[in-house]
């Protein structure tokens, strides 16, 4: 039966396929928000585990006082066990949170169609196939789109709504008001691999264990520094070692692969190694990190060295950083050599972004082996965690000479051997430049980027207030030194971050002359609205076609 999308879709009543963790997660939500809620797994016993699970769930949030008791057994009470899809005949909407094949669901979506009725929306969980392919399998694809829930369902408060490319906006529309009314923020995504979340995703990663492979620092040094300097809740490897290598190092695979080998997302032979050896995370009992009794267990910090370099000369190619460093020197009671050519006994500080100390050092003439760089894009005075780098040349006393000094005042210090671009302006600039790249490839609006990546990994700003925030002209500075030196396509900065650095706009501003479209198709839709209702969905049917 065609999808009829004439007037309002409401939803009531949902199907949910598949009651494993993220079925379950979905009923949990649908119940407690006041709607009918079927479950169907083709094993059994499985819908019969997700009511006992949901009937425990709920008895422990009544406990806590989270949930009165008569909501709690009114939830319990609409959610219903199917023994056939064949009871799915009057759902409003089916979720489908089955196994992640795409054989599998598109036999399922072909079955579900013939059952359900004209204005039945059918949606998929998945997390990495397509949505376009999927619906793919059914004689009308416009009712399919995506519905992509994170886990814990309840607790991960964003859905990824996916329009596919035969998908009617109706469809999405319909997923969008119903994520509300759950309690969810719903992000609207066009079907690409990762959609939002996962394609935001990977710059931590990779770059972090790009980093790694290149021996810059330990694993435990990099998740420091992006916790304690960057800001971030957790680092690379803590983030890897909770999902687990095995759910992970492959989505790392496919969605390197679904983009045609895009060198960004190039995945790393280290988490091929280890998943190889067993060591994927938390749940092993061991990965990047060792756990015992489920507590992860950390190398103790290296004291910092005590003795101070007798004057320190800081390079002045960067006005802000000079003084956030002679700030530092001077709270140390250090000497400040402020010649242009430094003393001979003199500790040499440069600060750059995104090159490594060698070429900061030849730069600017400068003996290497006294040369130590600081990573001066987050603020120094108030950050929890400073890093120093070294040249390969650079003398041990120059470099516990200034980790003294950098330590002076009790913040600590992670050492790392040269990096274009440290650990920290590597990894932001990574995550900045894809989010830009997710907006400039029109996946989502950039309003929406930014709430997913706040939202879906937990990230103290979205890509695009971070990049503005520490200045997108420094994030292209840093990418395009990082690109010269390293040669590597992965670091060639997004259009998006380019035009916006270079007309010093704001990364999440559209194009000015779509968003004055925006405005002025809605402005006209109002005023058709009022002045003739028949008209009124013309602008607005335009608008929805320029935002596919
Ligand atoms: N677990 C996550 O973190 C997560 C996050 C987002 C999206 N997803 C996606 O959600 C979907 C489900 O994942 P999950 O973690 O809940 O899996 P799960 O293994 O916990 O549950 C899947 C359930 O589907 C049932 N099933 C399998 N094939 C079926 C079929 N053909 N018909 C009916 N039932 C079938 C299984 O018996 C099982 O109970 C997948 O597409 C996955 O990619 C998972």
């Amino acid at each position: 039966m065609p999808f009829d999308t004439s007037g309002q879709i409401s939803i009531e009543t949902i199907g949910i396929v598949g009651s494993g963790a993220m079925g379950r997660g979905i009923a949990q939500i649908a119940a407690l928000a006041g709607l009918k809620v079927r479950l169907f797994d083709s094993n059994a016993a499985a819908v019969g585990a997700a009511r006992d699970y949901l009937a425990e769930t709920f008895a422990k949030l009544t406990a806590k006082g989270k949930l009165d008791e008569f909501r709690a057994r009114a939830a319990l009470s609409a959610v219903s066990g199917a023994q056939t899809l064949a009871e799915f005949a009057d759902c409003d909407l089916v979720v489908e949170a089955i196994v992640e094949q795409l054989d599998a669901k598109r036999a399922l979506f072909r079955e579900l169609e013939a059952i359900v009725g004209s204005r039945c929306v059918l949606a998929s969980n998945t997390s990495s196939l397509s949505i376009t392919a999927i619906a793919a399998g059914c004689a009308d694809p416009a009712r399919v789109a995506g519905f992509h829930f994170f886990n814990p369902v309840p607790l991960m408060k964003v859905v990824e709504v996916i329009d596919g490319l035969r998908s009617e906006p109706a469809a999405g529309d319909a997923l969008m008001d119903l994520a509300r009314r759950i309690g969810h923020t719903p992000v609207r995504a066009k079907d690409m691999p990762g959609f939002i979340v996962n394609h935001a995703g990977r710059g931590m990663n990779t770059e972090g264990l790009r980093i790694a492979d290149e021996g810059v620092a330990r694993f435990v040094d990099i998740d420091r520094i992006m916790r304690e300097q960057a800001g971030f809740r957790l680092g690379p490897f803590e983030l890897l070692d909770l999902t687990a290598l095995d759910v992970s190092h492959p989505v790392m695979e496919s969605i390197y692969h679904q983009f045609y080998e895009e060198p960004r997302f190039t995945p790393s032979p280290i988490t091929a190694t280890r998943l190889a050896g067993g060591l994927i995370g938390r749940k092993a009992g061991e990965g990047f990190y060792r756990y015992e009794d489920g507590k992860q267990q950390v190398p103790a910090e290296a004291p910092a060295p005590s003795a101070l370099p007798p004057r320190v000369w800081i390079s002045r190619r960067h006005p802000q950083a000079y003084e956030a460093v002679a700030e530092l020197v001077a709270k140390a009671g250090v000497p400040l050599d402020s010649g242009t050519t430094p003393a001979a006994d003199a500790l040499l500080i440069v600060t750059p972004f995104g090159l490594d100390a060698t070429s900061a050092a030849v730069d600017e003439h400068l003996d290497a082996t006294r040369v130590v760089a600081v990573d001066a894009l987050f603020p120094l005075n108030t950050a929890r965690r400073r890093t120093l780098m070294t040249t390969p040349a650079t003398t041990r006393a120059a470099r516990d000479a200034a980790h003294a000094l950098l330590a002076a005042d009790g913040v600590p210090v992670t050492v790392i051997r040269d990096s274009a671009g440290f650990v920290a302006q590597r990894v932001v600039a990574t995550i900045v430049n894809i989010g830009c790249d997710i907006a400039q490839r029109q996946i989502a609006t950039p309003e929406d980027i930014d709430l997913a990546v706040t939202l879906g990994l937990g990230y103290p700003r979205g890509p695009l207030a971070l990049g503005d925030a520490l200045g997108a002209s420094t994030i292209l500075t840093i990418l395009r030194n990082m690109s010269t030196l390293l040669g590597d396509p992965r670091y060639r900065p997004s259009p998006w971050l380019t035009r916006r650095a270079q007309l010093g706009l704001s990364l999440t501003q559209a194009d000015a002359a779509d968003a004055a479209h925006a405005a002025a198709a809605s402005d006209a839709s109002d005023a058709a609205h009022h002045a003739n209702p028949t008209e009124a969905a013309l602008p607005h049917t335009r608008h929805e076609e320029n935002s596919q």
